[in-house]
């Protein structure tokens, strides 16, 4: 029934979408997503959330596939191929400066992952509250966590440099649904333990006075782009490496439902494991929720230790294949725009993202001032999660979305979206988000943002 041709553009489809979801599914979604949801109060958080992943989110992934496939260029270069002679061109470039930024704080939270794969297999985190006490301990070594943050970095250069993309492309075929099969296992334990009702009511039931919290609304917004890898030009670097006639409707819908239920069955372990421990505070876990937590569930559970290992190595292969596209949207610009070399790119990134991690990787009790910056009242490394995730990703995303609804305009984004007998599914729909709901629900909420901090 199918020529080879056809077949040969479903094999890149394939690989399309599994870089994609690789990049899309990590720590934001285990780690990020259920800490969020702890500081923004539960059920209200999730229910705003999955707004914006529906409403501003899905629309915009499409915009910046369908950039990135119509230039196949790097973000900077690709605002300059279809609209040249004007300045979008620093859209791309604020993608590029997100990318070290968010880089620089996530490669300190993959090191702590790593550690934990050692840990959970010998039970060092103890057990009862012996493991917040531990993360404390673990986290506030300065030397410790840089090292771990360096580790990242270094395998992040080394699988970019070594072309063995294929490779991890192998790896990533199994080991996402091995990831996918354990939380599913986990979640079903966390949710038959004593006392998760409780934690199932917490995540589960909205409490609707929060709704209107504009600071939960603007990190709910933050975490779906950060979740999504959405903002920062990383899906249009994607998209350029994209053939003509694939449909970027269904594989962007493919990649934003695996990683947003990846997400919510994240909060399905966290939530009903918490609250079956005495006096649990969800937004006191802060970023160590999942570190405290995790290893207390799997204490309770035979072969525990095996489990607990084999977990932390899948969210640690999760994790690098999103620092892989975070490292990706800087190298492909040096590349393309300023003509460096692959290897000169990818070290010079690679040691600014290194300098620029250090004070994040001493955050966490290593350091007293930057662990509770005077005057922020936050730590550095939330600090950057704040400043990127929160300000930088959404205004990358109002400028993509203004950009394909009203610059290149979508007639023409449909254009190269129906390329060679695709069809783009809800494409009324589609044009209406794009246009009208991303930019003004974005803007609204930057607006009120800015208002909430200057009053
Ligand atoms: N989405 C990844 C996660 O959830 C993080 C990530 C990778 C990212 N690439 C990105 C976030 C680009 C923003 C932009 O863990």
């Amino acid at each position: 029934m199918q020529t080879s041709t056809e077949r040969g553009a479903w094999g890149s489809r394939l690989g399309f979408i599994l870089a994609a979801a690789g990049s899309a599914v990590g720590l934001g979604n285990i780690w990020g997503f259920p800490t969020q949801v702890g500081q923004g109060g539960g059920a209200a958080f999730v229910l705003l959330y999955l707004g914006c992943v529906f409403f501003i989110c899905a629309p915009i992934m499409i915009a910046e596939l369908v950039i990135g496939r119509r230039a196949q260029k790097d973000p900077v270069t690709a605002f300059k191929v279809i609209r040249p002679g004007t300045p979008w061109w620093l859209t791309g470039m604020l993608g590029v400066l997100a990318g070290v930024g968010i880089l620089s704080f996530y490669s300190v939270i993959a090191g702590w992952t790593i550690a934990y794969v050692w840990f959970a297999a010998t039970g060092a985190p103890g057990t009862g509250d012996a493991t917040s006490a531990f993360f404390g301990n673990f986290v506030g070594n300065g030397t410790t966590s840089f090292g771990l943050t360096v580790v990242v970095l270094i395998a992040t250069a080394l699988i970019i440099l070594g072309g063995v993309r294929a490779g991890i492309e192998r790896a990533t075929k199994i080991m996402m649904p091995a990831l996918f099969v354990l939380l599913i296992l986990l979640a079903i334990r966390a949710v038959t333990l004593p006392g998760a009702d409780a934690g199932l009511a917490y995540y589960l039931r909205p409490d609707m006075s929060k709704i209107w919290d504009i600071n939960v609304v603007n990190a709910a917004l933050g975490q779906a782009f950060f979740s999504l890898s959405l903002g920062m030009g990383a899906m249009i670097t994607y998209g350029s490496y994209l053939s003509r006639g694939t449909s970027i409707g269904s594989a962007a819908a493919w990649v934003v439902v695996l990683d947003t239920s990846v997400a919510l069955l994240a909060g399905f372990i966290i939530f009903p494991a918490g609250f079956s421990i005495a006096g649990f505070d969800p937004s006191g876990g802060g970023p160590g929720l999942i570190f405290t937590v995790l290893p207390r569930l799997f204490d309770s559970l035979p072969g525990g230790h095996l489990f607990g290992a084999a977990f932390f190595t899948l969210l640690t292969v999760a994790a690098l294949t999103s620092t892989i596209s975070l490292l990706e949207v800087p190298v492909a610009h040096l590349i393309d725009a300023r003509g460096w070399t692959r290897k000169r790119a990818v070290w010079v990134v690679t040691g600014l993202t290194a300098a620029l991690a250090i004070p994040s990787a001493l955050s966490n009790g290593a350091s007293a001032t930057l662990s509770a910056l005077p005057g922020v009242g936050m730590s550095f490394l939330d600090l950057m999660a704040t400043i990127w995730n929160e300000m930088a990703l959404p205004i990358g995303g109002f400028l993509i979305a203004v950009f394909v609804g009203w610059v290149w305009r979508v007639p023409d984004a449909l254009v190269e979206l129906n390329a060679e007998g695709a069809r783009m599914p809800f494409a009324g729909l589609w044009s209406f988000l794009i246009r009208y709901v991303c930019p003004a629900a974005i803007l609204l909420i930057i607006v009120f943002k800015v208002r909430a901090l200057l009053g």
